[in-house]
């Protein structure tokens, strides 16, 4: 038998110098990230997460993930063509497809894959992908993936949407939505960009990621606001992981996209399905947000209440944004309030395309109106000084 001959590296690897490198110009431009695991029970007021609902801890959601696991497992063992597919995944897209009026629906193990699903499966070399410049990173990783051209336009404008279909070269063309974007909060202009993909023949992918729950009758969502529900030229992804409280993703539209999908998307295809215990207390959240019809009116009051004190705009659901002059200024303004007990999102390139570093701010029907009025106080007393240090630096 031949033996490979084994030599002790002098110096460092070419890895171990490629990531010195890295965390050097990271910690040099103050984007460095460090992970911070919270407690069960947290002891700060939070405005980062998007449990818009309140109902990540609901009893009933809670017992529905807990009755799931007993009953089958803690995982769904395989991929939804092998042995995956479960009855609880059935009735979780019946109910996800009923509530957001689509004639089907489609369940993933997480949001981002259903985005890189739907992107995959339906763009190729004979496609162009208009994105957003603010989409989520998902759908932009989607796009990349797909190996469609991408032709990125400015945050909402629609001409510029216009434009880049009636000059397109390939056949087909899908368009890269938010209804409400991540980070910035304000909702997508649906109406007319459909308008327009409608007159070019293209099909406009809506992520309501960040609607589902906060925008339409009972949290259905911006694209049902809208009238769009099955629609020829409108596509839907959602997540479970915000207002459901759960963890997973969803496509809807129409029969043939989804049986599209289950024989062409590899994220679909070759991922576990989606864990019992996140379909049973994904399908128990609907259940309680259509009982419960005022979380939904609740959230979208206090983020009113909060941005508007914080004077942050009026931000079309649950998120919205304060610009910060950089990275630092961000990081060190979270760390004040989080001191305080208030934790706010930090968000800094890469995770903003624009390169403006932000906190981003999240309401949540769970709050009560003392949490809000503090975090409100401790928020604009945290800016307030961020304000008069870059007011003393200039
Ligand atoms: C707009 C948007 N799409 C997709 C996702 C991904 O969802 P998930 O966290 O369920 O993977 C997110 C989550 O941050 C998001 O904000």
């Amino acid at each position: 038998m031949r033996r490979c001959a084994v030599t002790e590296h002098v110096g460092a690897t070419a890895y171990e110098t490629y990531l010195a490198e890295a965390a050097a110009r990271r910690e040099r431009a103050g984007l460095s990230r460090r992970l911070t695991p919270r407690s069960p029970q947290p002891a700060a007021i939070d405005l980062s997460g998007n449990d818009y609902l309140g109902l990540a801890r609901h009893p009933e959601v809670v017992a529905a993930a807990a009755e799931a696991a007993r009953r089958w497992g803690a995982g769904a063992t395989s991929s939804r063509l092998v042995t995956g597919s479960l009855t609880l995944h059935a009735r979780l897209e019946e109910a996800l497809a009923g509530l957001m009026g689509q004639p089907r629906a489609l369940v993933f193990s997480t949001g981002y894959h259903a985005n890189l699903a739907a992107v995959t499966a339906l763009a190729d070399r004979n496609t162009v992908v208009v994105s957003d410049a603010h989409i989520h990173a998902s759908l932009v990783d989607a796009a990349r993936l797909s190996r469609a051209r991408v032709a990125i336009v400015p945050h909402n404008d629609v001409s510029a949407i216009e434009t880049a279909l009636w000059s397109r070269p390939e056949a087909r063309a899908l368009v890269l939505t938010e209804s409400v974007y991540s980070v910035l909060g304000d909702a997508s202009p649906l109406p007319a960009i459909v308008d327009v993909a409608q007159r070019h023949d293209a099909l406009v992918l809506v992520d309501e990621a960040h609607g589902l729950g906060t925008r339409g009758t009972d949290g259905a969502g911006l694209v049902r606001e809208h009238g769009l529900t099955g629609h020829r030229h409108v596509l839907v992804t959602a997540t479970l992981s915000k207002s459901l409280g759960s963890q997973g993703g969803a496509v809807l539209g129409s029969e043939a996209v989804v049986d599209h999908l289950i024989n062409a998307a590899r994220p679909f295809i070759y991922d576990t399905g989606l864990a019992p215990a996140a379909a049973a207390a994904a399908d128990a959240a609907i259940r309680v947000m259509l009982e419960e019809p005022e979380r939904v009116i609740r959230v979208r009051a206090l983020a009113r209440r909060m941005a508007t004190a914080l004077e942050a705009g009026v931000p079309d659901a649950a998120v919205f944004s304060v610009p910060l002059p950089t990275a630092d200024a961000a990081v060190a303004a979270a760390a004040t309030t989080m001191a305080a007990g208030v934790r706010v999102g930090c968000f800094r390139p890469p995770s903003v395309p624009d390169g403006v570093s932000r906190l981003r701010m999240t309401a949540s029907a769970g709050l009560s109106d003392t949490e809000v009025e503090a975090a409100i106080a401790v928020v604009s007393k945290t800016l307030a000084s961020t304000a008069d240090d870059a007011a003393r630096a200039t």
